[in-house]
């Protein structure tokens, strides 16, 4: 083989490593932040080379915990370019949908069991310009979503029952990822795969090779003594 060729190659390679590395965007989750430094987390998050901010906002009745609101997201909205990735853990988001899209939502996902028109929400959140994204608890089969994904432009895999960090992930939630996975492909649909819970270095890897896209992580990168390696450990893992 020609040096030509054999250069073609590696830069084909080098190109690939490159997609791959690119393809998992890590998405730090708030709620494991010291809530009386949230500025400098954010900062932290992108400091360490999170991609996106997750923000959980819980309301103590769809979960138990209250974590935040619009406020906060609003405020932190100034400190970062970051995407936010807003996710309601709330009855009836779609009182709360104008509010945390004009507070600096760039993704903002709900829970379609709490609503009775979930269509309908996932237009709200569109034609405010921010990009819909819908939630799957464990207990809900990956089909419930079938009619809405045309629509959507998140599915939030959920890896645990939300309402806390510090979780561990349910593998068999998985299997949901690689469902959506194979109907993204097959009906070329635009949506990213998301998955929330008990991500890790090590459980990372295994949502990524199922087919996840994004991976959000709570406690693993506020807990860690170097959140920057946790980050960088898990793009390597997958590269391998
Ligand atoms: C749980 C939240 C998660 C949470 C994940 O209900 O939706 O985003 O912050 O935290 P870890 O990564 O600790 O499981
Ligand atoms: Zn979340």
């Amino acid at each position: 083989m020609s040096h030509g060729k054999e250069f073609e190659k590696f830069l084909f390679f080098v190109y690939l490593l490159c997609m791959m590395r690119n393809s998992v965007l890590i998405a730090p989750s708030l709620l494991s932040a010291d809530f009386s430094r949230m500025g400098e987390e954010v900062r932290r998050i992108q400091s360490c080379g999170g991609d996106w901010v997750h923000l959980d906002v819980m309301d103590g009745q769809y979960v138990p915990s209250i974590s935040f609101g619009q406020k906060l997201v609003a405020d932190l909205r100034k400190l970062t370019p970051l995407p936010f990735d807003v996710h309601l853990m709330t009855n009836n988001p779609e009182a709360h949908v104008r509010s945390f899209v004009e507070a600096g939502a760039d993704y903002l996902t709900f829970h379609p069991e709490t609503v009775r028109h979930a269509h309908r929400v996932t237009e709200q959140i569109r034609s405010l310009g921010a990009k819909a994204g819908v939630s799957l608890l464990p207990a809900t089969p990956a089909f419930f979503l079938q009619e809405l994904l045309p629509f959507v432009d998140l599915v939030l895999v959920m890896t645990v029952n939300p309402g806390f960090g510090g979780q561990k992930m349910i593998p068999q939630c998985l299997e949901k990822v690689r469902i959506l996975a194979d109907v993204k492909k097959e009906k070329n649909f635009g949506y990213r795969i998301a998955v929330d819970g008990g991500m890790n270095r090590f459980t990372a890897v295994d949502a990524v090779s199922a087919g996840a896209e994004v991976v959000v992580m709570g406690t693993a990168f506020f807990e860690s003594a170097d959140p920057a390696a946790e980050i960088d450990s898990i793009r390597g893992a997958i590269i391998v």
